[in-house]
């Protein structure tokens, strides 16, 4: 089994990768750590809990709450795509299984010493804060981490929060700038890639056609995605951004890029959050840059699956 910490603010797109994880047949999922991003931080944690149990998971899934705002800039929702509950008004059961009452960042530090042995997987949804500052705290965790995987950043493609930046960056620059400039092996979906995987209606109907609860969800939650994408601004179907992330982990073969050093623009000013991807063999990140989206979608389809 692969093991992994996903990190997150769910938000719709990450609901829906936390649902593909849930699903993966190989893959333990240690912990659900939460940040705010794209609703405020008890809300995202509130979030995590309630899809822990739609995907028919219990407290052996710890759900611990994190950083509530972003290390130096003033906090940033996104509930235009998120709708205020950040799961898009979608009518879910409270959650009954509390948060484990650990902070986020010493989940995270405890569980990547524990992995000393066998290093896990950190993926990151959400803006980066916790795994900063997890990694700021202890930088031993390193040895605990055999990579990250992480949504975030945009270069040809713009942003998607200003011309420049894109939301999980822009959340969070200076986080940005520690977890990319840390060294580990990262292994970056920025909207260079997800934009090019988008939701389209027959794409959403075969995710329904798993047909089992799970899938179900996913489905509702990608379809919100569409009508608030369209609500706000676009007027193309939704981007598969952090469900991306979860695929680019266990399909590897679906996405292609380029490795490349990874810098944060961290001045104040029109590029405020943008990443600067610097192309060389010798870079610590993989920046994708193009994936086959009907085999993401089937890979998606085939995850969600593995709930039946
Ligand atoms: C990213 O920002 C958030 O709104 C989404 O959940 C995703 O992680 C896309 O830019
Ligand atoms: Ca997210």
């Amino acid at each position: 089994m692969k093991k992994i910490i996903i990190d997150c603010d769910p938000g719709l797109d990450d609901a829906v990768a936390l649902i593909a994880a849930f699903g993966a047949k190989d893959l333990c999922v240690l912990a659900l750590t939460t940040v705010a991003g794209n609703v405020k931080g008890p809300q995202t944690a509130y979030n995590a809990r309630v899809i822990r149990e739609v995907s028919g998971q219990d407290e052996s899934v710890p759900v611990s709450e994190g950083a509530p705002q972003p290390i130096l800039r003033d906090a940033v929702t996104a509930e235009d795509f998120h709708g205020s509950t950040g799961l898009g008004g979608i009518d879910y059961p409270d959650p009954v299984l509390p948060l484990s009452g650990e902070h986020a960042v010493n989940t995270i530090i405890r569980l990547c010493r524990d992995a000393k042995d066998a290093p896990l997987t950190l993926i990151i949804t959400g803006p980066m804060t916790n795994a900063a500052l997890a990694l700021t705290m202890a930088p031993d965790i390193q040895s605990g981490i055999a990579e990250i995987v992480l949504m975030g950043g945009a270069d040809t493609e713009g942003g998607n929060i200003t011309p420049f930046a894109e939301f999980n960056i822009y959340a969070d620059p200076h986080a940005a700038a520690v977890v990319f400039g840390c060294g580990l092996p990262i292994r970056c979906l920025s909207l260079d890639v997800t934009h090019g995987i988008r939701t389209t209606k027959a794409r959403l109907a075969a995710v329904r056609a798993v047909g089992n609860k799970q899938a179900l969800a996913a489905g509702d939650l990608l379809d919100a995605s569409c009508k608030l994408e369209f609500s706000a601004k676009s007027d193309r179907d939704a981007p598969l951004h952090d469900p991306s992330t979860v695929l680019a982990f266990t399909h590897p073969h679906l996405f292609k890029g380029r490795k490349a050093n990874v810098s944060v623009v961290t001045e104040v000013g029109e590029q405020f959050g943008r990443t600067v991807p610097t192309f060389a063999e010798s870079g610590n990140v993989l920046w994708y840059e193009t994936a086959d989206d009907d085999a993401v979608f089937a890979a998606l389809c085939g995850l969600l699956e593995g709930h039946s």
